[in-house]
């Protein structure tokens, strides 16, 4: 599963089935988060009008029929303030990733591509979403059906070797 996955950049129009896109949320429902906190929150995208609003926020949405604002309540995230060398430490941006990581395989397992966005503005996102104050923006996940010219990036090939992140101690 690990090995078939690459970032979706070519999406076909078709829209993904609700009966999928529910398992997908269920899938970042139940993931693990620290002290079972759960401050994951997602923001379904698949009307014209929110697609298009997306759009305005990032150059990186490749045309996909469905899109999930992946956030965190920052009142309900864990936090550590006894960490002395991570300063206001709150676990939020990691209990997000495992959410939108956990939806990105299952969505792979039911045949729907996706990609992980980072690349906007988080007050440009509140401001167009009109995203509550305790609510902070993660990532986008494109998700969709991938067409003809869909390929992996050269990018996708392009790993370090093992030894390079893996040390034994
Ligand atoms: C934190 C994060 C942010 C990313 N942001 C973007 C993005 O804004 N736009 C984009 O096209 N791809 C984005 N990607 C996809 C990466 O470029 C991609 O995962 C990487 O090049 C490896 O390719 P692969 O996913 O096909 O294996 C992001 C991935 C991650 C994990």
């Amino acid at each position: 599963m690990a090995r078939d996955r690459y970032s979706e950049r070519n999406f076909d129009s078709r829209p993904v089935e609700q009966e999928k896109i529910d398992k997908i949320l269920e899938a970042g429902r139940i993931v693990p988060t620290a002290c079972n906190y759960q401050p994951q929150r997602f923001y379904v995208l698949k009307s014209e009008q929110a697609l298009a609003t997306a759009k305005t926020v990032t150059p990186f949405t490749y045309k996909a029929p469905l899109m999930i604002l992946v956030c965190y309540d920052i009142n309900t995230v864990w936090t550590n303030p006894q960490d002395s060398y991570y300063q206001n430490y709150n676990s939020g941006e990691q209990d997000a990733s495992i959410a939108a990581t956990t939806m990105m395989y299952e969505a792979e397992e039911l045949g729907v591509h996706s990609i992980w966005i980072r690349g906007f503005d988080s007050k440009a996102v509140v401001e167009a979403f009109h995203l509550p104050d305790n609510m902070i923006p993660v990532m986008f996940l494109g998700l969709g059906y991938p067409n003809e010219k869909s390929k992996a990036h050269a990018w996708h090939y392009r790993n370090k070797p093992i030894e390079e992140m893996a040390v034994e101690l």
